[in-house]
Parts: C-alpha cells; sequence; structure tokens
C-alpha cells in the first residue's frame, strides 16, 4: 500500500497567514498541520509516502521532512502545478502508485479517536475498489456527502450538493485499489474545472466497489479552513494533550510505537527539539520505551 498526501492549494479563507506559508504547514497545537495527515498513513503501516504540493510549497515541505529516513519512511515530492482537483493526486503519483493500492489523505484533514490504527489496517489490507470514511456534520453542504440505505451501505455521493441528502460528509482518506490510476486518467474536469475526487468514488460506487465506513460519535474530524476552526482544533489537540499527558501526531512517537525507528534513533530526534516541550515529550517516550523495543 502506497500513500500520498495532497496539501496543495492557496489557502486562500486563511489569509493573510497564508500568503507566504502552505496551509498545511501552519501549527495546529505545536506541530505543523501536515503532522497530523502523515501520522494518518503511519499508523495505517503505510511507509512509502508522495507529498504533492505547489511548486512554491513545495521546497518547504522538503525542508521539513526530508527524504523521511529519519522516521523509517520513504518521502518523495511531486509538484501539481495548477489547481486542478483532487483526483489528479492519481495522475500525478501514478509512477509511485506503480501496481500498488494507494491511500490518499488530504494534508488539512484532522482525525482523532479511539482505536484508528486497528481501523486503518484492517480496512487498507487488500483493499478491492474503494474505501470511504463518512461522518456526521452539521453543514455537510460544505462537502462530499454520502446517503446511505437503512443497512449502512453506501447509495449516492455528491459533490458540496446545495439540498444534502444526509448529514453525512465523506472525509479527506481514502483507499483505492490500483484501478484509481486509470480512472482518474480518464476523468473530465467538473463544472468548476477540477478533477473531482467525488467522481472516482462515483464510478466505484456504480461498480459496486465503493464501501463506507462511518466514523462514529467518540470521533473527531475536524476542519482546519478558516481563522476560527484552525483555532479550534488547536484548541482540540491543546486541551486532550493537556489533560492525558500523550501528544497526537507526534509522528516521532507514531514512527517508534510502529516500529519504524527505534528507541535510539526517537530520542536523537528528541534532541535536536529540546528547546521545545515537544522535544521533551519524544525524547521522554524514547526513555519510556526503550525498554520494551
Ligand atoms: C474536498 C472534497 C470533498 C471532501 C473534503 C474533505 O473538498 O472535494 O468531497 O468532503 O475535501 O476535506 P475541498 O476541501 O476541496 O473543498
Amino acid at each position: 500500500m502506497k500513500g500520498i498526501i495532497l496539501a496543495g492549494g492557496a489557502g486562500t479563507r486563511l489569509a493573510p497567514a497564508t500568503l507566504a506559508v502552505s496551509k498545511q504547514l501552519l501549527p495546529i497545537g505545536d506541530k505543523p498541520m501536515i503532522y497530523y495527515s502523515l501520522s494518518v498513513l503511519m499508523l495505517a503501516g503505510i511507509q512509502d509516502i508522495l507529498i504533492i504540493s505547489t511548486p512554491a510549497h513545495l521546497p518547504q515541505f522538503r525542508q521539513l521532512l526530508g527524504d523521511g529516513a529519519q522516521l523509517g519512511l520513504r518521502i518523495d515530492y511531486a509538484p501539481q502545478a495548477e489547481p486542478n482537483g483532487l483526483a489528479e493526486a492519481f495522475v500525478i503519483g501514478a509512477e509511485h502508485i506503480g501496481d500498488d493500492q494507494v491511500t490518499l489523505v488530504l494534508g488539512d484533514n484532522v482525525f482523532h479517536g479511539p482505536a484508528f490504527s486497528e481501523l486503518l489496517t484492517n480496512s487498507t489490507r487488500n483493499v478491492r475498489g474503494c474505501v470511504l470514511f463518512g461522518y456526521p456534520v452539521t453543514d455537510p453542504e460544505r462537502y462530499g456527502v454520502g446517503e446511505t440505505d437503512e443497512t449502512g451501505r453506501l447509495v449516492t455521493i455528491e459533490e458540496k450538493p446545495v439540498r444534502p441528502r444526509s448529514n453525512l460528509a465523506i472525509t479527506g482518506l481514502y483507499c483505492y485499489d490500483n484501478d484509481v490510476v486509470d480512472i482518474a486518467k480518464n476523468l473530465r474536469p467538473s463544472a468548476r474545472g477540477e478533477l473531482e475526487i467525488t467522481d472516482v468514488n462515483r464510478t466505484y460506487l456504480d461498480r459496486g466497489q465503493a464501501e463506507l465506513i462511518s466514523l462514529g460519535r467518540g470521533f473527531a474530524w475536524l476542519d482546519t479552513g478558516t481563522p476560527e476552526s484552525l483555532l479550534q482544533a488547536g484548541q482540540y489537540v491543546q486541551m486532550l494533550e493537556h489533560r492525558q499527558g500523550v501528544r497526537i501526531a507526534c509522528v516521532e512517537e507514531v514512527a517508534l510505537r510502529m516500529g519504524f525507528i527505534d528507541a535510539k534513533a526517537c530520542h536523537e530526534l528528541g534532541v535536536r527539539l529540546a528547546k521545545s516541550s515537544y522535544g521533551q515529550y519524544v525524547m521522554a517516550i524514547a526513555e519510556e520505551l526503550a525498554g520494551s523495543r
């Protein structure tokens, strides 16, 4: 299974914060936004990851994450020259995907919930067709919206419908079999001129190959698109981290717990950040787990 993080877009609703910096590099709590989507792929056990962003922002991501080896990952980078839509990720990433399956996560999506790693590894194992993740929201018209029948099976998907048929948003996390590359290559741009991920998903739905997993009430899928929602996401993260003393989306910790790196390597990553409480946390986790790894 390969991974792709799509971290494009101009972040216009967050300007001027995004005039010189990629939206996906703005902090949520004490770490860059992209750590949250990166940790989702890592928790799914994915180590081969392509980051797609605008040509202007790509060097910033490279500076942050390098080739990924320090986290036991292989990270490549590819530009999306124009904002041609999410589904273009599979055209840009065709070589990276090869003949494998692929999980796409949007770089501005934040997920947090119990047993997420198990859910992810189960749902990304042997994907036939696609696996989508639904989440109930009060403003479904802002998202892809899924409608299910009484058995929970997906029956329709619409992109930003004026009159949503349900309150179930399709989140920015998608698992596909290898057909996704051909499906994306054959898409036509939508009315807004983009290759729509919802059209990819609808193709699978028409084939009877779209599975929907509902993320329930105990889950958090947070929005980061406006100054207010970005601040709220930061407050959510800070509140849980402060209360529990554990960090959400600490990629060094995830790499250690997933067995991608050992405790010594993790500790060294913490030492480089030792002046911040984040770095001190990384060192403490490495020391705590040193005996067990
Ligand atoms: C995109 C997708 C939409 C999905 C959303 C999740 O919307 O088009 O289907 O629900 O991501 O974040 P956009 O962020 O491009 O408005």
